[in-house]
């Protein structure tokens, strides 16, 4: 029996009074128990894959900029070091110190490579962007009954109601990849998932404790593929200059060599004793080449200053099937722990003044030009903790517009959010000042013209 245990709350002893806490422990059948690996915060969910490695979802906090997923061996260290009184027990196989670990806000490959036994996650989850607590892990092994990525693992997010997919590779030995959304909507926060016989999901739920965007306090509900095949991207792998894509679909050769059908940027979070982390070193980056396999469902792209250990962020706004029709989900994050070797693209550069076969209407949606309002929130996430008029995990937007805040002064508190105005909620927003200024000034429009009705249909 393998069991992961949490830290206590930050001041309230993490994992001072109670042994083992902040580790993954294994208990034989005759009941001796083994440790296994330190430094876990808020583990909230393991699995092992096909080939008997484990991997757990871990949740920001002290110490953890972002939520991720990280491959345990035997003797690894996660990062949070709550824990570590327990590693001068003689059964520890991990031997670390606090005082060992640097705590100057710099990312945590930099402290990585001073001290190689913190473990860096195989796939980052980009916090309030991609999930907010995520959780279980499930490898799809159902040989394409559950879905059309075999193999590819199924990862919760207990905050959001979601499920999102991730696609891991290994690359010189250590394992990386990609994530990207799959299904939201859930009733409550989802903690648990598990393939039924028919190789449907079950995902099981509960919001007691730690609120969730779905509003049940706890659920069980069932999740199988209709069949359809959505076109998405099935695949990213790592390349020496680049990456490629695959797709479920044939893409429309001319969308996919467009600069224009992507936005990539790359960025970090720090690795500190404080409670989460801002993005940092954000970087937008520029493609350089781009090549269509024969098939036309494979696409390698050269790009401009890839950074080993950074999260890549992905929106193929642009991108088409041969029908016209943009990818169900556009915005994918791959965590580049180790570039590979190999020959670089020689590839024509981007052709942007290529005249697209696809009508006017159809480009203008899928690049997200003249998103709604409902659009903007839901690209931004803000819909998964924000409604227009009732409670989530923030405040309404009707009770934020009776606070009389200007413009200005929201798109400040959407990049340096101050929790003390909001005292009753028990979760704070992270700073959001990846979100460009021109929308979060849109969205603050908008939530001040919410206080401007609500004053009219008081007068009536
Ligand atoms: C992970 C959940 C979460 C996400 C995502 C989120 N918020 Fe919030 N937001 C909160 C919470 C909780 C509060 C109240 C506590 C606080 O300010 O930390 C809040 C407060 C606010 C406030 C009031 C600030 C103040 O100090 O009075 C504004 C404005 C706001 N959010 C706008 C947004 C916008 C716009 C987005 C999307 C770009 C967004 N939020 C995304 C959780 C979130």
């Amino acid at each position: 029996m393998w069991v992961s245990l949490n830290l206590a709350w930050v001041g309230f002893g993490e994992g001072k009074f109670a042994k083992w806490r902040g580790w993954f422990v294994k208990i034989s059948p005759d009941g001796k128990m083994e440790p296994f690996a330190g430094g876990l915060r808020s583990p909230a969910g393991y699995s092992f894959n096909d080939e008997g490695d484990l991997f757990y979802g871990e949740n920001q906090g002290d110490w953890v900029g972002s939520g991720r997923v990280t491959h345990l061996a035997k003797g690894d260290f996660a990062g949070n070091p709550g824990g570590l009184k327990w590693a001068k027990e003689p059964n520890s196989p991990l031997k670390l110190s606090l005082e060992e670990i640097q705590d100057n806000g710099s990312p945590m490959f930099e402290a990585a490579k001073k001290n190689p036994k913190i473990k860096l996650p195989a796939v980052w989850f980009p916090h309030a962007i991609m999930g907010i607590s995520t959780s279980d892990i499930l490898q799809d092994t159902t040989k394409g009954k559950f879905s059309p990525f075999p193999g590819q693992y199924f990862v919760a997010d207990q905050g959001q109601s979601k499920v999102m997919r991730m696609g891991l590779e290994k690359v010189n030995g250590v394992y990386q990849g990609f994530a990207i959304n799959y299904r939201e909507g859930f009733q409550s926060g989802i903690l648990r998932e598990r393939f039924g016989l028919d190789g449907s999901m079950f995902v099981g739920m509960t919001s007691r404790g730690w609120g969730s965007t779905g509003k049940d306090e706890f659920g069980l509900q069932r999740l199988f593929w209709n069949g359809n095949m959505p076109f998405e991207i099935d695949m990213i792998k790592a390349k020496s200059d680049g990456f490629e894509f695959s797709f479920t679909q044939p893409v429309d050769v001319n969308s996919v060599k467009k600069a224009a059908s992507y936005a990539i940027r790359s960025y970090i979070y720090k690795y500190q004793h404080q409670y989460g982390s801002p993005i940092i070193e954000l970087k937008d980056l520029k493609i350089k080449g781009v090549e269509v396999s024969a098939d036309h469902k494979k696409v390698r792209i050269s790009i401009d200053g890839i950074r080993q250990y950074f999260i890549h962020e992905f929106t193929l706004k642009g991108v088409l099937n041969e029908k016209g029709e943009p990818l169900l989900h556009e915005t994918a994050y791959y965590t580049l722990n180790e570039i590979p070797a190999g020959p670089a693209l020689v590839a024509a550069a981007p052709q942007d003044e290529i005249k697209t076969t696809v009508s006017a209407r159809v480009v203008k949606n899928s690049l997200g030009y003249e998103l709604g309002i409902t659009g903007l929130l839901k690209k931004h996430t803000c819909s998964a903790c924000h409604a227009k008029d009732s409670k989530l995990i923030g405040p309404a937007f009707t009770e934020i517009a009776k606070r009389n805040y200007s413009n200005q002064k929201i798109l400040e508190l959407v990049y340096k959010p101050n929790p003390q105005n909001w005292p009753d909620f028990a979760t704070e927003m992270a700073p959001m000042s990846h979100v460009p200024k021109a929308d979060v000034l849109k969205i603050a429009g908008w939530i001040n013209s919410l206080r401007e009705t609500e004053g009219l249909k008081n007068r009536d």
